[in-house]
């Protein structure tokens, strides 16, 4: 058995030298023990530190970045995991897209609740001004769930660069003075100030910071309160901030589109990349990931379906399922080439009942729907479609904002609101449900049918 001292517990240097060094003198992660901070009992009589060998391998960067966000996690498991992980990516380096992979599934876990940590610190913080001898200090109490403090403190020094400020949480406090960022013990609230936050400070930073897409709307409101509402006398304004944040993003994309040739891809990108974080409901804290919409931008067609199922979810991509397939049997018999259309979903992640091993999917509701609104608008935004296909209720209500009958709107072209054509079909799940062959060729002929149709209008 080989023992690894860390430094502190999200001391991923340590750990980097560590495996590095079992790795390359073949010793396997179950003959590791990794443990945090100098044990006094034992200081004479542990097992030196392996030096950290000359020679050393690369790896890929997704998994730097991963480990280093899991490894800032409290699961006593972590280190032996992510070492677990390198060394079956020396062997399959593409491991660390399999999100199927029950061990990548584990620490991508791991990673997204520290992110989501990281991310509350820089959101709900605050700031109350001391008299420091004379020199105005601004010290916060936090509470944070992870060992998320040293590496959320590069945030704050950017941020607050010219201030001297000091963060307490119960494991570490840091102290910065303008130039020298220091470390002391862990505090309790007792020792942060009491009052009312600094409210100018407070106002631009949190106008800075705020990110509509990280946010659940509401959940300032209704959630967070219970740990973070007693820092928060400022909530009043999340309405007002949610509202002038989507209009800066909406703008850019906006502006993005209005210049031919412009940076639309750019914004696409940018607009994908917020999506991954999105936290506006709760769906994605059960999902794997978010799946946003793809295909070519400047597609003539947008086809919008309800939401990722099971094998979407762990793909990354839309309709590459059982309902993907039939789909894609569909457009083709349609003549039109998938390809060339812009297909995505009203909700961008999986929601599902979990029975045994199995993930049954379950509707989304008008919540959710209403939640993820934001994307389509976006995404439509920047695609411009000529014509917008809703496949199914879902679908539908998304992008009328309102509950519809599909037999009564089916295959014929809507306006919709905020402009552009619509055309609602069924979802081809529906197909896929129906019992009766008979019944369900004919439905499917009436599905290609309007899809072609749908196709002439373009
Ligand atoms: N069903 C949908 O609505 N969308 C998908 O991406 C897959 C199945």
């Amino acid at each position: 058995m080989r023992t690894v001292t860390l430094d502190s517990e999200d001391d991923f240097d340590g750990w980097r030298d560590g495996v590095r060094a079992a790795v390359l003198d073949g010793i396997p992660p179950d003959r590791i023990v990794w443990r945090v901070g100098a044990d006094p009992g034992e200081l004479f009589g542990s097992t030196p530190p392996p030096p950290a060998p000359a020679a050393g391998f690369s790896v890929p960067r997704a998994f730097v970045d991963l480990a280093k966000k899991a490894i800032l996690h409290t699961d006593r498991e972590r280190f032996a995991l992510l070492h677990t992980l390198l060394v079956r990516m020396r062997e399959r380096p593409s491991l660390i897209d399999d999100a199927a992979d029950p061990l990548v599934r584990r620490i991508e876990g791991l990673a997204r609740t520290v992110r989501r940590d990281i991310h509350k610190m820089r959101a709900f913080l605050r700031f109350r001004e001391m008299d420091d001898e004379g020199t105005p200090r601004f010290v916060a109490w936090f509470e944070p769930e992870f060992h998320i403090v040293r590496a959320n403190a590069g945030f704050f020094m950017d941020r607050f660069a010219a201030m001297h400020w000091s963060i307490l949480t119960p494991e570490v406090s840091i102290h910065w003075d303008g130039t020298v960022l220091t470390e002391g013990p862990g505090a309790t609230q007792a020792d942060a100030p009491d009052g009312d936050p600094v409210e100018q400070m407070w106002h631009s930073y949190y106008a800075a910071i705020f990110n509509p897409a990280r946010l659940k709307v509401g959940a300032m409101l209704k959630e967070m309160p219970r740990k973070y509402w007693k820092n928060m006398p400022e909530t009043a304004l999340v309405p007002q901030m949610i509202a002038g944040a989507q209009a800066r993003e909406a703008g850019m994309v906006a502006t993005a589109q209005a210049k031919p040739g412009g940076n639309i891809d750019a914004a696409w990108a940018a607009l994908r990349e917020e999506a991954m974080s999105c936290t506006r409901c709760s769906l994605h804290e059960q999902a794997t990931q978010t799946v946003f919409g793809e295909g070519p931008i400047d597609a003539a067609m947008m086809f919008v379906g309800e939401q990722p199922g099971d094998q979407e979810d762990l793909a990354g991509h839309p309709f590459v399922g059982p309902a993907g397939q039939l789909f894609d049997r569909a457009m083709a018999e349609a003549g039109v080439e998938r390809s060339t259309v812009y297909v995505t979903n009203a909700v961008k992640h999986f929601k599902f009942e979990q029975r045994g091993k199995r993930r049954i999917h379950a509707k989304p509701d008008t919540g959710e729907i209403t939640a993820c609104r934001w994307w389509i608008e976006q995404e439509r935004a920047i695609v411009r479609p000529k014509l917008t296909v809703a496949l199914g209720a879902t679908a539908a209500r998304s992008l009328l904002g309102k509950a519809v009958t599909i037999s009564r709107e089916r295959s014929r072209l809507i306006d919709l609101p905020g402009g552009g054509a619509g055309w609602i079909t069924v979802h081809p799940s529906f197909l896929l449900r129906l019992p009766d062959p008979a019944a369900k060729a004919e439905e499917y002929a009436r599905f290609v049918d309007d899809l072609k149709t749908a196709a002439t209008h373009v």
